[in-house]
């Protein structure tokens, strides 16, 4: 519990060592613009207005960015608030409260932690805590998650059943794009989802610390939704962009196991999504940066293949102008190569891929 950047971060006035990244890790720059062309998609209106243009719409953006922010995209307003005000409330309360589901212990399938799975040989701490759970089928998990703050449970029941619909409609429309028919991303490429709230609590010094390095999401695609404080940064054609907080707005990010080979051939960012897509879809580095005044919140919503699940490129993707560029891999095999590698892209597909 001590670890906890909760329990001490507002008591120090310098960064300890241990927090500081090396220097062509570190965020540099701080004043980095916000990025005006990070595609926002207006779910209602699209589908009202023109299906097969919605469908573009995401396709172009999962191409070119990996990443898109939604709005109008049906859940409802009110529980985003309620969900944001229950989580941030969650990180409030004193240690005796949070200490019912703080463990050291990665196996969990729920808890509160800080920094990353590997504290304790990790080269340097991030600064984030973070309580992650799993969530589906709700009722093998939700006996696990947290009693306090007491409408925890159901604010985050209702949320996972909504974001989980949300995520169902979007990969239908990515699917509609990829030309993969409907159904594609099944029960094995989805079963798995996962709440993972983010506490960015204020920083000494913000340009020396990270919240979250550079990294790709290993899972299939992310849901994110962030409170008004700005800290997401996504990595493209070489330089950081800032990601603007939209209010009421998911930030939906690509992750590794969703990429098909392609137009816009960007081996950096490689994840499930870009696999399935055989490089077509890219899967966006990001980072999350802190600041010195302000506590920052995030809820991630990460929608993951089951760990036995076969990963591989698409087969009507593949053909004689085509090939392959991942040979087909258990999930679980990946996650293991994605946890050693530990610079969490650029290696994490390393070993799957196809060589001609
Ligand atoms: C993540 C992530 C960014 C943020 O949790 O994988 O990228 O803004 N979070 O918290
Ligand atoms: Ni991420």
């Amino acid at each position: 519990m001590e670890k906890l950047l909760s329990s001490w971060s507002s008591t120090v006035k310098s960064l300890p060592e241990s927090y500081v990244f090396p220097v062509d890790a570190r965020p540099g720059d701080m004043t980095v613009p916000f990025c005006d062309t990070i595609p926002v998609v207006d779910l209602e209106n699209a589908l009202a207005c023109d299906r097969h243009d919605a469908v573009q719409q995401i396709l172009r953006a999962c191409q070119d960015y990996g990443l898109f922010q939604v709005i109008n995209h049906g859940v409802d307003n009110d529980l985003l608030h309620d969900t944001m005000s229950v989580v941030q409330e969650f990180f409030d309360m004193p240690n005796e409260d949070k200490a019912t589901v703080y463990s050291e212990d990665p196996s969990r399938k729920c808890r509160l932690y800080t920094s990353t799975y590997d504290y304790e040989n990790e080269k340097v701490h991030l600064w984030r805590d973070n309580l992650r759970h799993h969530c589906c089928p709700i009722d093998d998990f939700i006996h696990l998650w947290p009693q306090k703050p007491t409408k925890y449970r159901d604010v985050v029941r209702e949320y996972s059943l909504q974001v989980g619909k949300l995520s169902a409609r979007i990969l239908d429309l990515i699917c509609e794009g990829l030309g993969l028919g409907p159904g594609f991303f099944g029960d094995e490429l989805t079963g798995v989802e996962l709440f993972s709230a983010n506490h960015y609590p204020p920083c000494p010094n913000p340009s020396l610390a990270l919240g979250l390095p550079k990294h790709c999401d290993a899972n299939l695609i992310t849901f994110l939704l962030q409170d008004e404080i700005y800290g997401l940064q996504v990595y493209r054609n070489g330089e950081w962009l800032g990601v603007q907080p939209i209010h009421n707005a998911f930030v939906v990010i690509l992750g590794h196991q969703a990429q098909v080979p392609s137009l816009h051939i960007n081996w950096a960012g490689i994840g499930s999504m870009h696999v399935i897509s055989n490089g077509k879809l890219i899967s966006p580095e990001h980072r999350a940066i802190t600041n010195s005044t302000n506590h920052r919140t995030s809820i991630v919503y990460s929608i993951n293949p089951k760990p036995e699940s076969i990963i591989e490129p698409a087969k009507v993707l593949i053909n004689e102008s085509n090939h392959a560029l991942y040979r087909a891999f258990q999930f679980k095999e990946f996650l293991k190569s994605y946890e050693v590698k530990k610079d969490y892209n650029e290696g994490a597909l390393e070993d799957y891929k196809i060589r001609v």
